[in-house]
């Protein structure tokens, strides 16, 4: 039985191998792949993207899906999660896919459970479907060409779980990485280079990624508003120029913030290709953990 955790639980030919099945299922046919199949999703954290697209992949596939409404559930009658998903797990489900603020929390509950875990995102460390759906889409715009490509993560890099994954991720597959963030939300420990100032790296790179600025998880306040961060870090066309780079965002923008508007309505922005990726991809993943 295998799990996702983080990327690193895959080896690059399985992530090889996942990528040519995304590609089949871009048609998006429902099958009944997964018929019979019943998959929990407990999410203790705010999604959007993330839920409903496991949730149509879990549909297309003709799995069914049982959403745990962690409001109402008996977490508040003081039951621990390690106990809720025991029991969970003991109903039998074929999968359990989770989203939690703590750090680890998938990792260490998938000793607790005997089905596939996929982690959702547990706070600020890992997001490995995102960087997956992240990676296929820079793949696919580049049309396999990727190796010493040079991609900037710009914005919250610290604090994102996103960038958490796909610095671990991306060079595995030759890409170049760099950060470009104030200083408070620069890394303590790097081994990929940052920067303070778009302009030092803007006429070196073939891909961005801008990240929202995790407010939720800091513990001081950076900026007297994210207005005042904005004037350096968001993503205008006066930035871009005439350049020919991919922009990503995982999701979701602030406008006018991490981008503005007319660079949303740029084509040079992927984000909503990003977004029907990660979608594929999702049941590519389902398809490959669900035995
Ligand atoms: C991200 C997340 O939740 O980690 N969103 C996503 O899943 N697409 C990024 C974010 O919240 O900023």
């Amino acid at each position: 039985m295998q799990n996702l955790i983080t990327t690193s639980d895959f080896t690059k030919e399985e992530i090889i191998d996942l990528f040519e099945d995304t590609k089949q299922l871009l048609d998006f046919k429902s099958s009944e792949v997964l018929k019979g199949k019943i998959i929990v999703i407990v999410f203790f954290e705010n999604s959007t993207r993330t839920r409903s697209s496991f949730e149509i992949a879990s549909k297309r596939l003709g799995a069914q899906i049982v959403s745990l409404d962690v409001g109402t559930s008996s977490r508040n009658k003081g039951e621990t999660i390690f106990d809720t998903v025991a029991n969970i797990n003991a109903m039998k489900p074929d999968a359990l896919i989770i989203r939690h603020s703590k750090w680890g929390l998938p990792e260490t509950l998938s000793k607790y459970v005997t089905c596939p875990i996929i982690n959702a995102g547990d706070g600020e460390h890992a997001h490995p479907t995102q960087a997956l759906l992240d990676l296929f889409t820079i793949i696919e715009h580049f049309n396999g060409d990727i190796k010493g490509k040079k991609i900037a993560i710009i914005g919250d890099v610290k604090s994102s779980r996103v960038c958490g994954s796909n610095k671990r991720l991306l060079p595995r597959f030759g890409l170049e990485l760099c950060f470009v963030a104030p200083k408070c939300f620069q890394y303590e420990n790097s081994e990929h280079k940052q920067y303070d100032n778009i302009s030092d790296i803007i006429d070196n790179v073939d891909i961005i990624m801008s990240l929202r600025t995790q407010l939720e998880r800091h513990h001081e306040q950076f900026f007297e508003s994210l207005n005042e961060y904005a004037k350096n870090y968001c993503i205008t066309k006066e930035v871009f120029g005439n350049r020919d780079i991919l922009l990503l965002h995982p999701g979701p923008v602030n406008r006018n913030i991490d981008i503005s508007d007319d660079m949303l309505k740029d084509p040079r922005n992927k984000i909503l290709e990003q977004v029907t990726n990660g979608v594929a991809i999702r049941m590519a993943i389902l398809k490959k953990l669900i035995k």
